[in-house]
């Protein structure tokens, strides 16, 4: 088993390896008064509450269990006032945990919500998806939708302890798992060429598979553990993201996020290429990485319309956004614009649908 420690205003521990989640019991050191309240979603509670179950079964602690439709549309209000409900009725307080059992929906509303209730109380994060276990179960953004905009409430708010076990990434559905890729594409192409390298065979993705996975994190967890707040250097996660929002907006969230971050990325990564900064080998390589993996790489909107979703986005600071350029691939900077820089840059990097 593999432990990264995260050395934040809450340090906790992210355990990796294939069934770690049997040994939940006995890692997170729980006492017997304390209560556990497990949110999942439809498809995660049909797979695999059994199995989570069962590991939980050792700590003798009653498990109460709150089931959310699976989908975007589940990061809302409603689902949130539901679940303090829910915790509210069963008398849930500052001893007890909640367990965030699922994908980085699930893991967002949780993480969001044992922010808030009682203001406070701990919460475990198990991601099931590929995408929630290299990214979104790390970090401590914790966040809901509103109707205009994705993740606009939310908190900071570190979780207890993470729980990677590769076992539940069997049954993830072809589609999920390339969205997933596209995040680890994004490590790569940030920070770790070698990395990158590897994702250039896919016959040999399985077998690689968890020492990627805690690659990722340990990326992850260097930055968080600078930067915890996102005032900095954080930001350079989100190489491909503004592009990528507006994407998932225009397409009401039919595209979803890991294939908007890789067309996201491809766009950035020609139009640095095209301005002298990205030597055309390496976007090469990119291009083929992502289409390795079956993700999309080119812009399915006018520029203009995203664009504009672009100029209201939350990454707003005044009249200037940071976009994440790249040197190479392994070397990344943010550099900031105004909106007319940006859409000039960007032209550059159009090759549409
Ligand atoms: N907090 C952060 O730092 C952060 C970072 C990146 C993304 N996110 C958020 O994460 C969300 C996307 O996460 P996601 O891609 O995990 O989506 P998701 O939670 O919607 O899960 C995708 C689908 O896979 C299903 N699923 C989950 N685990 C499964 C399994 N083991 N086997 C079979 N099916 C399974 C789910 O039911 C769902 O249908 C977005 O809301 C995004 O904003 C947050
Ligand atoms: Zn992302």
């Amino acid at each position: 088993m593999k432990e990264i420690l995260v050395k934040v205003s809450k340090p906790y521990k992210i355990y990796i390896d294939h069934g770690v989640i049997d040994k939940i019991s006995d890692l997170v050191g729980v006492d017997r008064s304390r209560r556990f309240v497990v949110l999942t979603d439809k498809n995660v509670d049909s797979l695999y509450f059994e199995t989570l179950a069962k590991a939980l079964s050792k700590t003798k602690s009653d498990i109460f269990k709150f089931v959310i439709e699976p989908g975007e549309d589940s990061k809302s209000f409603d689902n949130l006032i539901s679940l303090l409900e829910f915790m509210a009725d069963k008398d849930i307080n500052s001893k007890d945990v909640l367990i965030a059992f699922g994908g980085g929906v699930v893991g967002d509303l949780g993480g969001f919500a044992a922010a808030i209730y009682r203001r406070g109380i701990d919460y475990i994060q198990v991601p099931t998806t590929l995408l929630a276990q290299v990214d979104s179960s790390v970090g401590g953004k914790t966040a809901i939708n509103l109707s205009r905009a994705k993740n606009m409430v939310g908190s900071f708010n570190q979780p207890r302890a993470v729980f990677c076990d590769r076992q539940f990434l069997h049954t993830l559905a072809d589609d999920e798992f390339a969205c997933g890729m596209g995040e680890v594409i994004k490590y790569g192409i940030l920070f770790d060429r070698d990395l990158f390298l590897k994702l250039m065979d896919r016959g040999r993705l399985d077998e690689n598979l968890e020492p990627i996975i805690a690659r990722c994190i340990s990326l992850k967890r260097d930055i968080v553990e600078e930067d915890e707040f996102d005032t900095g250097k954080r930001q350079l996660l989100n190489l491909g993201h503004s592009l990528a929002h507006s994407i998932e907006v225009i397409s009401n969230h039919t595209i979803k996020h890991g294939k908007a971050v890789a067309i996201g990325i491809y766009t950035v990564a020609l139009g640095c290429a095209k301005s002298g900064l990205l030597p055309s080998g390496d976007l090469e390589l990119i291009k083929e990485v992502i289409q390795t993996h079956n993700l999309p790489f080119k812009l399915p909107y006018k520029l203009s319309d995203m664009m504009e979703i672009i100029r209201k986005d939350k990454k707003r600071r005044g009249d200037y956004i940071n976009e994440i350029l790249i040197r190479k691939i392994g070397d990344t900077y943010l550099e900031q614009f105004d909106f007319d820089g940006l859409e000039e840059f960007f032209k550059n990097g159009v090759s549409h649908a």
